[in-house]
């Protein structure tokens, strides 16, 4: 396990919310090695590394409150050393750093993806990526397939794919790995698991979190480069794979880019149908006001989106898949509902067929984690009048004690011990890159802009058929 761990971005939102909170969680429960380093490095100047220390210490108890075990947390500062350097220069970045690689170092690069390509280099010509050292780079990989192409290109000349981990914090998280664990763990579902029986399958990622902060980035990037690209596109593999013969990283990988090749691409001619994209204006979320996005000058972004995605082969064809986020909705909650088709021949009386509720699989990820299969059932009494069926739900809930790891936990830890099955390769960043400029290009060419919605409401009204049935009656 490498025991060094250099940290690019240091004094970003993602250093105090969720690295450092995670790398002390894992020294909290000794799963580091013994001489664990921390070295972390961004452009700010601190006086001494003390004063980056206390600063970095009082940003994360403000952020994240005692998320973070205040005595592992202050184990972890203490053996955290600080670095101010110019991300973008290569020549200074191999300069100012005084880092040693014994012991096997991994450079995490948490900041905007055109920093990659200086720090990589400057990395190399400190000779920081020799082997083992290993690269790990923070979604999003560029902006669109060209910038992603020439981010992997130009990385490749600094340290082989096999020592390159790019992150996708959603493939962290144990309820996104439950979905294999359900899928291929159990005869009942992956009997059912195709066109033949499924009608649709909703991906719903709703935060009523706003952008908040990051508006620099944001406007350059929206809810689909945000979310769509990865998290959501990853959910949408895990659920439309193939069955892998095995579970090593390459297998599972190639099965995901068979996925995303077979996406069908978007076209200016339907993607006023196939899709609706939103901006939040002001109004209540939790009982509290808020603001509405203020776009920047010149551009026109949005925070909501919502997708009809086709896979074009055998096992989906016909089988539309909904993929709905947006910032500021109704409610938190990310899920996979997954809705089957109507029985052949409905034998019963009440309710009519056409009120019959269909069969759905309901995963839901966060905030709750369970899993809930609704099927049609008479339990009200048959023996006193004709039989009624109505929805019943059977409901696997995760013990709601145990605690919930970081998602970047498990990252950081299959990274430091060079497992790449939870990372994602530059073929499959490339072709989901290659579907989503397919969008960009279909709105651009439509000239579609994004409709504006209440903050605290499920997006603009055009969006209500994208969404899943458990959103909809709110809605
Ligand atoms: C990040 C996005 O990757 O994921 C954020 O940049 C988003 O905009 C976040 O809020 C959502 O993550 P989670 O784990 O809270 O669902």
């Amino acid at each position: 396990m490498h025991e060094q761990f250099l940290l690019f971005g240091a004094t970003g939102d993602l250093a105090a919310g969720q690295v450092v909170p995670a790398l002390a969680n894992l020294l909290r429960d000794r799963l580091l090695p013994p001489a664990f380093r921390l070295h972390a490095v961004a452009k700010t100047r601190f006086d001494s590394d003390d004063a980056f220390r206390n600063w970095l210490g009082e940003r994360i108890r403000k952020r994240t409150g005692d998320a973070a075990d205040p005595d592992a947390l202050r184990e972890l500062l203490r053996r955290t050393g600080y670095t101010a350097v110019d991300l973008s220069r290569p020549e200074a970045l191999a300069a100012g750093l005084q880092v040693k690689p014994e012991g096997g170092l991994l450079s995490y690069l948490a900041v905007p993806p055109d920093l990659f390509v200086p720090i990589a280099q400057g990395l190399k010509q400190a000779g920081l990526l020799e082997d083992p050292a290993r690269l790990m780079l923070e979604k999003p990989i560029g902006r669109d397939l060209a910038s992603a192409c020439a981010i992997n290109a130009a990385i490749a000349q600094c340290v082989p794919e096999s020592r390159v981990f790019r992150l996708d914090h959603y493939l962290g998280k144990a309820t996104v790995q439950n979905l294999l664990a359900l899928r291929f763990g159990n005869t009942l579902l992956e009997a059912v698991w195709s066109r033949r029986w499924i009608e649709r399958v909703d991906i719903l990622v709703a935060e009523t979190a706003g952008v908040d902060g990051r508006e620099q980035y944001y406007s350059r990037y929206g809810a689909l480069r945000d979310m769509v690209q990865n998290h959501m596109l990853q959910l949408l593999c895990l659920i439309a794979m193939e069955p892998p013969s095995a579970l090593d990283a390459d297998t599972v990988r190639d099965h995901k880019l068979t996925v995303l090749r077979a996406l069908r691409s978007f076209s200016s001619d339907t993607v006023r149908e196939e899709s609706v994209r939103g901006v939040y204006q002001a109004g209540v979320v939790g009982a509290q006001a808020v603001d509405g996005f203020t776009q920047l000058p010149g551009q026109s972004i949005e925070t909501f989106v919502a997708l009809r995605a086709h896979i074009d082969n055998w096992r989906w064809a016909g089988v539309p898949f909904h993929l709905v986020t947006g910032k500021r909705l109704a409610t938190r909650s990310t899920q996979v509902l997954v809705t089957f088709k109507p029985v052949s021949h409905w034998l019963f009386e009440k309710p009519h067929r056409a009120q019959a509720t269909p069969d759905r699989l309901l995963i839901r990820l966060q905030p709750e984690e369970n899993v809930e299969l609704q099927l049609m059932s008479s339990l009200a009494g048959p023996e006193w009048g004709a039989m009624e069926l109505q929805p019943l739900s059977l409901n696997l809930s995760m013990p709601p004690t145990r605690r919930r790891r970081i998602a970047y936990e498990r990252l950081f830890l299959d990274a430091l011990n060079g497992r790449h099955a939870l990372f994602v390769r530059d073929d499959e960043v490339e072709a989901a890159w290659r579907w989503i400029d397919s969008v960009d290009a279909a709105w651009r060419a439509a000239q579609y802009e994004p409709l504006p919605y209440v903050a605290g409401s499920w997006g603009p009204a055009e969006a209500r058929p994208f969404l899943p049935a458990s959103a909809r009656v709110s809605a």
